[in-house]
């Protein structure tokens, strides 16, 4: 039986701790659906084509192929049934992401009436304070973000930056 799981996020930008998330995962699962979030009343910086580039040109071609990627709105619950996955990846940073976390899988269980599960990843050690937030705000005052994001995104975000000033 083919295991799928889902992997979904804003990833605005995707950094090196979701490229790590995605890389373990594609390890114990044999295919993983990275669902990217187009939430109409929020505001990115890059378009869901864009996020979904800058994801796609950080995986190598062996992560790759055991890979999907997807730009959904709506309920996460209903893009895992729409996909017949059963699983949920999230990727576990520090103590201040439990909460939130179990919120959400407490939640998605509920809407899902139980068919759902998610499998938590606990973050490497070099990932456990990223956030796509935290290297956004860095690199608008054009600071060094080459440790947290893989080449491809900084140089998409260097450019994103540089255009604004413009
Ligand atoms: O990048 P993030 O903020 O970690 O991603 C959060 C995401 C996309 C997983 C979450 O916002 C989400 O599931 N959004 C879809 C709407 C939904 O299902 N909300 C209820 C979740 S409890």
């Amino acid at each position: 039986m083919n295991k799928v799981a889902v992997y979904a996020g804003s990833f605005d930008p995707v950094s090196n701790g979701h490229i790590n998330i995605i890389e373990r995962s594609t390890k114990l699962f044999d295919k993983v659906i990275i669902g990217v979030l187009e939430n109409f009343s929020k505001s990115y910086w890059f378009s869901k084509e864009e996020r979904i580039d800058m994801i796609l040109g950080s995986l190598s071609p062996e992560v790759l192929s055991k890979v999907v990627i997807i730009a959904f709105d709506g309920l996460l619950v209903d893009f895992l049934h729409i996909h017949k996955s059963a699983v949920l990846i999230r990727g576990l940073r520090a103590v201040s992401d439990y909460e939130y976390e179990m919120q959400m899988h407490l939640t998605n269980q509920t809407l899902a009436h139980n068919e759902i599960e998610t499998v938590f990843l606990p973050s490497v050690r070099e990932n456990l304070y990223l956030s796509s937030s935290l290297i956004k705000e860095i690199a608008k005052f054009s600071g060094d973000i080459s440790s947290f994001v893989p080449k491809y995104v900084e140089d998409k975000i260097t450019a994103w930056v540089a255009e604004r000033e413009k």
